[in-house]
C-alpha cells in the first residue's frame, strides 16, 4: 500500500472543492498572477499555494496534517520527534543553537561550520569554542572530525552545553559518529549534527550510517539538497531528551515565518513518502551510477577522485557514494576555470567548484546520459592543449599550505555585531576584531566570524581568494575589498 499523502491529500481536497477564495495569497490559485509567471510555471504551484484555511494545519501548533506528516516523517528518518523547517536547514540549526546554550554559555563547534550556525551563535550570545577537522592540504578539503579531537576540546572546555558537528561534509565525508557520541554523551551534553547533506543516509546498506543511528541527539537535514524537496525545505529530528524540547519548540516558533508555504510542506511530505516507498531502490540507482563515473574518470590522466579507502586512510569512517569530487591540481587548472569551462563548452552545471576540486552531486534524478556527457567534458577538458597559464596566485597557493587561519577569538560573535562598527580597507583590517561574518559561498564555511581578531595571513587568504573568482557571502562589501571591524 502506498504511503499515505497527508499534505498532498489536503491540498488536492482543497483544490477538488474549487472553493471561492477570499483569502491570502492575492493570485487567488493564480487567476491575477500576471501572464509572465503562469507561462513559466502553469497554473498548478499557484492553485496549491495557501495558507493556513481550514483543512490545512498550523505549522507553529500543528494539530492535523502536518502533525500527520512529521509523524510520518519521524518513522521515516527514526526519529522520536520531527519537525518541517521552511525556512531551510539554517533556521533549524539556528533553533537548535538556541535550545542548547544560553548566552555567554560555551559551545563546541567545528571551524567548518556552515554560517548558520555563527547566525544561531551571534542569535544566542552563546561563546563559541572552535575545533578543527582534519584538513587535506594537497586539495585543500576539510576531512573527518576525530574523536580525539572532540575529547581534547572538552577537557579544555568542560563547561560546554552541547558539541555541534558537520557530517557528512560537502564532499560527503563522514566521522566516526558513534565513537563521538560516546565521548560526548560521557559529559552528559548534547551532540547535534549539521545533516544538511545526508537526508539520504539510512536508507541503504552500502551508504553511511544516518547520524541518528549514530547517536546524534539532534539533526537537521537538507531535504532539498539531496533528496526531492523544493528548496528551502528541511527537516530538525530529535531523538531522546539530552536537548530541551520545549525551548527547541519555542525556538522554532521564532524563527520560522508565520505564513507557511504548503508548496514547501507538500515537497516534504512527498520527499518522505518516496523514501519510504523507494528510498532503497532511488539510493542503488545513484550508487550504480556514481560508481560508473568514478570508474570513468580513474582512467583520465591529470584527474583525481578520492574514493572511501583514501578518506579512511586519513582518519574518516566513510564517504557518502553521492558525492563525487573531482580533483583538477594536475592538470594545472583551478576547480573555478574547470567549472566555467564545463558550462561554457558542455552546458553542464556541478554543484560547487573551488581552488583544485569539483564536487558533482548525483541523485536518482540524474540519467546515465547525463554522467556519459559530463565523463566527456572532463575528457575533453583533460585534453585541452593548452590549458591556461595558472594565475600568479594560484603558484603562490601551491607554494603553501593552504588551509584556512585560525584567529583569536576576541568577544562573542553577538558582542561583535551589536558593537558599533567601520568599514576598512581590507588591508587595514590587520589587527582590528572582525565585526562581520565573512564567508566563501558555497561551501558557506566562514573564513572569519565577528569577534575574532585579523590577521595578516587570513586578510591575504580573502585577497586571494577574491583575486581567483571565489563568491563571498556574510560581509557587507560585496567585492570584499573593505571588512567592518569594531570602533
Ligand atoms: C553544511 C551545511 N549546513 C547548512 C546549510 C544551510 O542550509 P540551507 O541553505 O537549507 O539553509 C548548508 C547550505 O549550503 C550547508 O552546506
Amino acid at each position: 500500500m502506498p504511503s499515505p499523502l497527508p499534505i498532498l491529500d489536503a491540498l488536492q481536497r482543497y483544490q477538488d472543492r474549487k472553493t471561492t477564495r477570499f483569502h491570502m495569497p492575492g493570485h487567488k490559485g493564480g487567476r491575477e498572477a500576471g501572464s509572465a509567471i503562469r507561462e513559466l510555471l502553469g497554473e498548478k504551484p499557484f492553485l496549491a499555494d495557501v495558507t493556513n484555511v481550514p483543512g490545512m494545519d498550523d505549522l507553529h501548533q500543528p494539530g492535523g496534517i502536518i502533525q500527520a506528516a512529521q509523524e510520518l516523517a519521524a518513522q521515516t528518518f527514526g526519529a522520536d520527534h520531527s519537525y518541517f523547517l521552511i525556512n531551510g536547514s539554517s533556521c533549524g540549526l539556528m533553533a537548535l543553537m538556541m535550545a542548547c546554550c544560553a548566552p555567554g554559555e560555551e559551545v563546541l563547534v567545528p571551524r567548518n561550520i556552515h554560517r548558520s550556525i555563527l547566525s544561531g551563535i551571534i542569535l544566542n550570545g552563546a561563546c563559541p569554542v572552535f575545533y578543527r577537522p582534519a584538513y587535506d592540504l594537497d586539495i585543500c578539503i576539510p576531512l573527518a572530525v576525530t574523536p580525539a579531537a572532540i575529547s581534547r576540546a572538552l577537557k579544555a572546555h568542560p563547561q560546554a552545553r552541547a558539541v555541534f558537528l558537520v557530517n557528512p561534509t560537502y564532499n560527503g565525508i563522514v566521522s566516526d559518529l558513534p565513537a563521538i557520541a560516546e565521548v560526548v554523551h560521557g559529559r552528559g551534553i548534547p551532540l547535534v549534527v549539521d545533516e544538511a547533506h545526508g537526508p539520504h543516509l539510512g536508507f541503504h546498506e552500502q551508504y553511511p550510517l544516518r547520524s541518528l543511528e549514530g547517536g546524534a541527539d539532534a539533526v537537521v537535514q537538507g531535504t532539498h539538497k539531496l533528496l526531492t524537496a523544493f528548496t528551502q525545505a528541511s527537516m530538525l529530528h530529535l531523538k531522546g531528551e539530552r536537548v530541551n524540547r520545549d525551548r527547541l519548540e519555542q525556538s522554532l516558533k521564532v524563527l520560522q515565518s508565520t505564513s507557511t508555504s504548503y508548496l514547501l510542506l507538500a515537497s516534504l511530505d512527498a520527499a518522505r513518502g518516496e523514501m519510504a516507498e523507494r528510498g532503497w531502490e532511488l539510493l542503488e540507482r545513484t550508487r550504480v551510477m556514481a560508481q560508473y563515473l568514478r570508474n570513468e574518470l580513474d582512467s583520465l590522466p591529470g584527474v583525481f577522485v578520492f574514493d572511501e579507502g583514501w578518506v579512511k586512510e586519513r582518519g574518516a569512517a566513510g564517504l557518502d557514494p553521492a558525492k563525487v569530487t573531482v580533483t583538477v591540481k594536475e592538470l594545472g587548472l583551478t576547480g573555478l576555470w574547470a567549472e566555467s569551462w564545463l558550462r561554457e563548452k558542455y552546458d553542464l552545471q556541478v554543484e560547487m567548484s573551488d581552488l583544485f576540486n569539483l564536487l558533482l552531486i548525483v541523485t536518482a534524478g540524474n540519467t546515465r546520459a547525463d554522467i556519459d556527457r559530463l565523463v566527456q567534458g572532463l575528457k575533453e577538458m583533460a585534453a585541452v592543449e593548452s590549458p591556461p597559464e595558472p594565475p600568479p596566485v594560484l603558484r603562490a597557493v601551491l607554494e603553501r599550505a593552504c588551509q584556512p587561519p585560525s584567529l583569536p577569538l576576541v568577544c562573542t560573535p553577538r558582542e561583535a555585531f551589536f558593537h558599533p562598527a567601520v568599514p576598512v580597507p581590507l588591508e587595514q583590517a590587520v589587527g582590528r576584531v572582525a565585526a562581520e561574518t565573512i564567508a566563501s559561498y558555497p561551501p558557506g564555511i566562514p573564513l572569519l566570524c565577528p569577534g575574532e581578531r585579523i590577521t595578516r595571513e587570513v586578510v591575504e587568504f580573502i585577497a586571494l581568494g577574491r583575486d581567483l573568482g571565489l563568491h563571498f557571502q556574510g560581509q557587507q562589501d560585496p567585492a570584499a575589498s573593505c571588512l567592518r571591524v569594531l570602533v
